[in-house]
């Protein structure tokens, strides 16, 4: 284990050096190959020894020269924090690995010294792009020599030699990986594996890993491991948002969904002409790609594959006056992200691995749209009775038969997307009220004209023609839509199933995965029942005295327990890519969202990086093959606790999981056993 000691009086006990060194007359060579450093999220693969090494004071990350700037400046990040942490975990060692370990190294002048880090990327120059699907394995390895030739699932032999090594003064430190992105990773997992020591033979200060040789090869099981904020319900400062994506990278959490707007308010800043020169859209010829169909006049006609969808037609309007969507609809004019804020939020995301996805949320959700433009929305605010058209107020949804509606959600995208790197955005579409469209005159006017009837398939070929239009947009601006499961699983859009790279999220039951993917869809997981961090803190509606949050409340156990794989053949797995810790933001803002999100996001992150079990198909440690999934809640809760801990240390208000008596001794606070009697007590 890499927990410092935390008993003073234990220390002292097991340090003097004639009491270890009977102790290491034979050290069992062999461990687990899971790592027992407490890393979260835990390795893929890892095994180790049990010498305790210091980190010289000079140590240095050594990167291949012209190494791409974002991972000189992460490295120099990764030392800072090294070096100027004061962190020892409250968790202690267990008995077992205390009395294992050996701390001749550590001492005095002549302790062994980890003086560098050799950082090999294979891509240094960082000309792969951060994206989907990128390689995210590496290896890392504190060992004698380089590591043996191994496969990537280290085995009970490679374990077996690197612990027996003979370990001097050349003992290395290598990390190994193709990007810049994963070496980053890396260079968590290493940063994490350093301590302080609470030693007394060590000079104070003195930064050291426990568990040498160590061999860590790790891999996600998941390319998309994501956060999703909310920003619309309630106003995040930018600081705020930085703050969650360190967070997200201790996790190693690699999206940040950013829900950026809904009803309550329109917080995204934009300029009011799209050519104009200062707000880095595109130009009036550029413009004119937007013709997806011959029209006369710059006129838009937007194909209509099954002449069962209303068409909407328009022209380009470079003169709408967009800024006010935030000046009308944010709530205060200091409650907005400006193009230069959402710029320099997503590099400093991608400077630590993380992409950000935006979403605009539409065609319901939509009240905050209102103040500024009016007559692309509509059932606006219908108290008291909002609840016939919106889950929550305020109610409002954008009209789908007004041409205005598209030239506004045009010029939206012209201006917002490119700030956005990623090849993915999320285009919404959950929640479509359909009672809504029907008590709204025009809508009802235009389908009477078309024969299409006010039945519930006349309203999803309505929503049909919306988002054959939004999604148009979206690719001709070279991004692959993300919707939530509506589209698919409530209305069977057309434009969806001609679609089929659309990868649909699923929300609101894990049972929905099964369905999603046995259409042949890509889906994103992260469900109400599992991994809503918002759930279960009440309801919020003014006079609903007796209340209750609709979706139960996650405690990091639940969050740890769900297996997005569930029930899925190998095929439909692959179609899994991941999955989403989301906290809604109706009871969140500045003040509590870092309570509300960690620690229970860090079981998210780690189901999606090495999952809740040890696999059936890898071998014990001592080569016994396992024979089915263990859950590992309880080797995971000393863990998870000293990951609070190193948050907290990096000024992340992540809440306690238990009393400290209980983090710091553990396994006295599992659940009882029931029968003990009175009797059998000692005294
Ligand atoms: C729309 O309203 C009409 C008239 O009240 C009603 O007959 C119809 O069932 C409604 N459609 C839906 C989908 O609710
Ligand atoms: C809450 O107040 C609204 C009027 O503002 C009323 O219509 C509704 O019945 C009240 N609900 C409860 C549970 O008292």
């Amino acid at each position: 284990m890499i927990h410092a000691f935390y008993s003073l009086s234990a220390a002292v006990a097991l340090v003097s050096n004639v009491f270890l060194l009977s102790l290491l007359v034979s050290p069992d060579p062999l461990q687990p190959p899971v790592a027992q450093a407490a890393l979260w999220p835990k390795p893929a693969y890892a095994c180790h020894g049990h010498r305790t090494v210091q980190v010289s004071n000079e140590f240095r990350f050594d990167l291949p020269q012209d190494s791409h700037p974002r991972l000189v400046e992460g490295a120099a990040r990764f030392r800072n924090r090294i070096f100027n942490s004061d962190f020892v975990s409250p968790v202690p060692m267990s008995a077992e690995d205390a009395k294992m370990e050996d701390r001749s190294q550590v001492g005095g002048g002549g302790a062994l010294k980890l003086r560098s880090l050799v950082v090999d990327v294979e891509d240094r120059l960082g000309s792969i792009a951060l994206g989907l699907g990128i390689d995210e394995s590496y290896r890392l390895s504190i060992a004698y020599d380089e590591e043996p030739d191994s496969d990537f699932e280290l085995d009970a032999e490679v374990c077996k030699q690197i612990a027996k090594e003979p370990f001097g003064p050349g003992f290395k430190g290598i990390l190994k990986a193709k990007t810049i992105y994963v070496a980053l990773h890396g260079l968590e997992t290493f940063t994490q594996l350093v301590t302080n020591s609470a030693h007394d033979t060590a000079p104070s200060g003195t930064k050291e890993i426990a568990q040498t040789p160590l061999l860590i090869h790790d891999r996600p099981l998941f390319p998309h491991r994501g956060v999703l904020l909310d920003t619309s319900r309630n106003f995040l400062s930018m600081v705020s948002l930085y703050r969650t994506i360190d967070a997200m990278a201790m996790n190693k959490f690699n999206v940040f969904h950013w829900h950026i707007v809904d009803s309550p308010s329109f917080p995204i800043a934009l300029d009011d002409q799209v050519g104009g020169s200062g707000g880095g859209g595109q130009d009036e010829d550029e413009a004119d790609d937007y013709e997806y169909e011959d029209g006369s006049n710059g006129e838009h006609v937007y194909k209509d594959r099954t002449h069962t969808k209303i068409k909407a037609t328009w022209t380009n309007n470079n003169n709408i006056p967009l800024s006010q969507l935030a000046a009308k609809g944010a709530f205060s004019e200091k409650m907005v992200y400006t193009k230069k804020d959402i710029s320099e939020f997503v590099d400093y995301a991608m400077d630590r691995g993380i992409r950000v996805i935006p979403e605009v949320d539409m065609p319901g959700h939509a009240w905050s749209w209102s103040k500024a433009f009016p007559e692309i929305t509509t059932c606006l605010d219908g108290f008291p009775s909002y609840s016939r058209f919106s889950a929550e107020p305020p109610s409002g949804q954008l009209n789908p038969v007004h041409p205005k509606t598209y030239q506004v959600i045009q010029g939206v995208y012209d201006q917002v997307l490119p700030l956005f790197k990623d090849k993915f955005v999320h285009g919404g579409a959950d929640e479509v009220n359909f009672n809504c469209w029907n008590a709204t005159k025009s809508v009802v006017d235009l389908m009477e004209s078309k024969n299409i009837p006010r039945s519930k398939e006349g309203f999803d070929r309505v929503l049909d023609g919306f988002t054959e239009r939004q999604h148009e947009m979206l690719r001709h601006a070279g991004k692959r839509p993300i919707v939530w499961e509506e589209p698919l699983l409530a209305h069977d859009l057309t434009t969806i199933k001609e679609n089929k790279d659309t990868v649909i999220q699923v929300w609101t039951s894990a049972e929905n995965i099964k369905k999603t993917v046995r259409q042949g869809y890509e889906v994103i997981t992260g469900s109400a029942d599992y991994w809503y961090m918002d759930c279960g803190f009440g309801d919020w509606l003014g006079n609903w005295t007796m209340g209750k949050s609709w979706c139960a409340y996650s405690d990091w156990q639940k969050a740890y327990s769900f297996n997005p794989l569930l029930g899925l053949n190998s095929k439909e797995s692959k179609k899994v890519l991941g999955g989403e810790a989301l906290l809604w933001g109706e009871q969140v803002d500045n003040t509590n969202l870092d309570t509300k999100l960690w620690p229970r996001a860090s079981a998210v992150a780690e189901v999606l990086w090495s999952g809740n079990s040890e696999d059936s198909s890898s071998k014990l440690w001592d080569g016994r093959k396992q024979t089915k999934n263990t859950l590992r809640h309880i080797e995971a809760l000393d863990r998870i606790n000293e990951h609070r801990f190193r948050m907290e240390a990096e000024k992340i208000l992540a809440e306690p999981l238990q009393p400290l008596w209980c983090v710091k001794n553990p396994g006295h606070c599992n659940w009882p056993i029931l029968d003990t009697k009175p009797e059998d007590m000692e005294n």
